[in-house]
């Protein structure tokens, strides 16, 4: 046995980063709008203001995906184009974009799945202490409520946060990613407490105002390690590095699994983080946990890599050095595929919810040849080997619900700008045309036959 007959064959975007028409039908500023206009934080000053103008081309793009045989579909919401202010006043066309999407999408028999949060948070909240404020879990809420309440009568799958890793680590405690702040470990653990409560709170307002069917989850990220061979001491040394914490306080604490994942889906901080950070913690209230670990129906994991583990004599991780020459992505992301085997695997093993590995994906320096199509064999290579990996873990028992591919179309990586693609669509941006990559194709090859040609 290998996929599920229903496996859920997807792509993935994220708002700010396709939609485009910033400043357009009511939209209110979101922190990157502001951050990217900040001289030399993205790459040659690009800038998400008409991205890959999706806002307005969200048909075309429905039917690329239908081309390939896409199932699914996981694209984020901007709250401040629902809501310019972040709470109170909501713009009607704003909602009214994403009520086309779907109905575009169901029409194209393509299940969508909703991220509530992409990184994209309304500036006019930023002026109000954006996650530092304790309302903020509030006003995640409210904006919670809107959505749900307009879609969840088609949308049944929703995650509420992409990576907190992400944008409270890059964020506010390196810098390097909107609003640009280089934060206290005090401050940003206090921000991470808001937005799991935010997360909780957020579940418990879909489980209310959406019908019974309706599922939810969480999209976190980190580097999934894997054992350097099936020793039974090295399979637990890699599984050991995942779930620690860091050894050391710096700024850079947020990137691991267990502050997240073991405070949504156990109920509590881990101990090792709680002994490292004791002189830096919010106030915990009492409840704040349960309301933190508020059931959620699946786990979602942003997989792209991670490294390889060996144990020592007394059974500690080793991490070791990649041997010279060894395969990386355009942006210089190693390429392990044994992270969606032992990721997957040793998720599910500790935490005992179905996986979607909600990102994998790969940067090439693509081009359109000669012959006016993209062939991108790298790129085909790596899912190759990506999802024999994961077909494995889910021939052994894990339970995977579906793969979503990061990305359907090039698009705006952040403070990289448009210097590389990670779609599966090209995107000219010159003149907005798309050209299905060659593993679009393949993709879709794969889709036709389940995994089972892989
Ligand atoms: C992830 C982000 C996504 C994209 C990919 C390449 O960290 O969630 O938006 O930038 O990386």
């Amino acid at each position: 046995m290998g996929f599920k007959e229903d496996f859920a064959w997807g792509a993935a975007t994220a708002s700010y980063q396709i939609e485009g028409a910033a400043f357009e039908e009511g939209k209110g500023l979101s922190i990157w709008d502001v951050y990217c206009t900040q001289p030399g934080k993205v790459y040659e000053g690009h800038t998400g203001e008409v991205a890959c103008d999706h806002y307005h081309r969200y048909k075309e793009d429905v039917q690329l995906m239908k081309e390939m045989g896409i199932k699914a579909y996981r694209f984020s919401i901007s709250w401040p184009r629902v809501l310019p202010y972040g709470i109170g006043e909501i713009n009607e066309a704003g909602l009214a974009f994403y009520d086309r999407l779907v109905d575009e999408l169901i029409e194209a028999g393509i299940e969508p799945y909703v991220t509530l949060f992409h990184w994209d948070f309304p500036y006019e909240l930023h002026k109000k202490g954006g996650w530092m404020n304790s309302e903020s879990p509030s006003w995640f809420a409210e904006y919670t409520r809107v959505v749900v309440e307009r879609l969840s009568n088609r949308v049944k799958n929703f995650f509420t946060f992409n990576e907190p890793q992400c944008f409270i680590g890059f964020g506010y405690s390196r810098g390097v990613h909107a609003p640009g702040l280089k934060q206290s470990l005090r401050d940003t653990l206090a921000m991470a407490h808001n937005v799991l409560l935010a997360h909780g709170h957020s579940v418990r307002v879909i489980r209310s105002y959406a019908p019974k069917d309706v599922k939810v989850g969480f999209a976190p990220t980190a580097f999934m390690n894997y054992p350097c061979s099936e020793k039974p001491e090295d399979i637990e040394a890699a599984k050991r590095s995942i779930f620690e914490m860091p050894k050391e306080v710096g700024e850079n604490w947020a990137w691991n699994v267990t502050w997240w994942s073991d405070s949504v889906l156990l109920g509590h901080y881990p101990e090792d983080g709680l002994r490292l950070l004791k002189d830096y913690l919010p106030e915990i209230k009492e409840g704040d946990m349960e309301i933190i670990s508020e059931p959620i129906d699946f786990l979602g994991h942003n997989i792209y890599t991670g490294r390889a583990i060996k144990a020592d004599e007394n059974g500690d991780p080793i991490y070791l050095t990649r041997e010279a020459g060894s395969p990386k992505t355009a942006l210089n992301w190693p390429i392990t595929p044994e992270c969606l085997y032992w990721g997957p695997r040793f998720l599910y093993e500790r935490y005992q919810k179905p996986i979607y590995v909600t990102e994998n994906g790969m940067a090439c320096h693509d081009v359109i040849s000669l012959d006016g199509k993209v062939h991108d064999p790298n790129r085909i290579d790596f899912l190759h080997r990506y999802l024999k990996a994961l077909r494995r873990a889910a021939e052994e028992g894990v339970e995977v619900q579906g793969y979503f591919q990061w990305s359907l179309m090039d698009n705006f990586e952040w403070h990289s700008g448009y210097a590389e693609r990670f779609g599966l669509v090209y995107v000219d941006y010159q003149n907005q045309n798309r050209i299905i990559k060659d593993s679009g194709y393949w993709y879709k090859s794969v889709i036709e036959a389940n995994g089972r040609n892989l």
